[in-house]
């Protein structure tokens, strides 16, 4: 299968040092599947300055967000070589929330992992559970919340370990057009002020557009 990501740079944040933050280099990756292989990327090829927010669009099952798995490191590729220098915070599509722990115990849980659950960072999870409207939904489950509150809960839990990479997976196709020009507007501030490279993969070429624009402005 001929692999048909079509990578955009919509959007180029001038940085004055123009430090290349991530490399993909000649990424493949074949799956074994019963029926056969399944060549999921061919020769990716792409490098990602400090500060840019970069959008990769292509059509269901074109290996997006098998590309943002093998960058982050959960999955390896079958060749070629990804170079990242800085931590890096995964927006999965799917929010992937514990449905036994509470929404304030989601969000510390990469803290935790990280061994960073520290009152500093737990002041910021406050914090941005605040901004988001989350913070009088912390005691709850995740089944007690709406789709897009799920996702809002699940960004925090990435923002919350300060990545400076930061790959989202259709992070916001959940969410409906107002939360989503509130989130992302918030999400973009951030980015900026904590000079936060974003890398993110939709098969929405309109939202991609749109969420660029919006970025360039706020
Ligand atoms: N673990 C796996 N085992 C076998 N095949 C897989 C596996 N994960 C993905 N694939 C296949 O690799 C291809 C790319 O999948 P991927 O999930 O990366 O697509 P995508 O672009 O993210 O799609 P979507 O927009 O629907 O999320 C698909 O053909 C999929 O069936
Ligand atoms: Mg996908």
């Amino acid at each position: 299968m001929e692999t048909n990501i079509v990578e955009e740079k919509i959007k180029k944040r001038k940085t004055t040092e123009n430090i290349t933050v991530l490399e993909v280099k000649d990424i493949c990756k074949t799956y074994q599947a019963k029926n056969g292989e399944i060549e999921a990327l061919k020769n990716i090829n792409f490098d990602v300055k400090e500060g840019e927010y970069i959008s990769i669009i292509g059509p269901s099952g074109c290996g997006k967000s098998t590309l943002l798995s093998i960058v982050s490191g959960l999955e390896d590729q079958t060749k070629g070589k990804i170079n990242v220098s800085g931590k890096i915070g995964y927006m999965l599509q799917k929010d992937n929330l514990l449905e036994w722990r509470t929404i304030y115990k989601n969000v510390l849980l990469g803290l935790e992992i990280q061994k960073s659950n520290t009152e500093e960072n737990r002041k910021y999870v406050i914090e941005l559970l605040k901004k988001y409207g989350l913070y009088e939904f912390k005691d709850k489950y995740p089944m007690q919340l709406s789709g897009g509150m799920r996702q809002r809960v699940a960004l925090i839990r990435t923002l919350a370990v300060r990545p400076k990479i930061l790959l989202l997976d259709e992070a916001f196709s959940a969410l409906d057009a107002q939360t989503r020009l509130m989130v992302t507007e918030d999400i973009y501030k951030i980015l900026k002020e904590e000079n936060i490279t974003a890398l993110m993969v939709t098969h929405d070429i309109s939202e991609a557009i749109i969420q660029s624009r919006q970025y360039e402005t706020c």
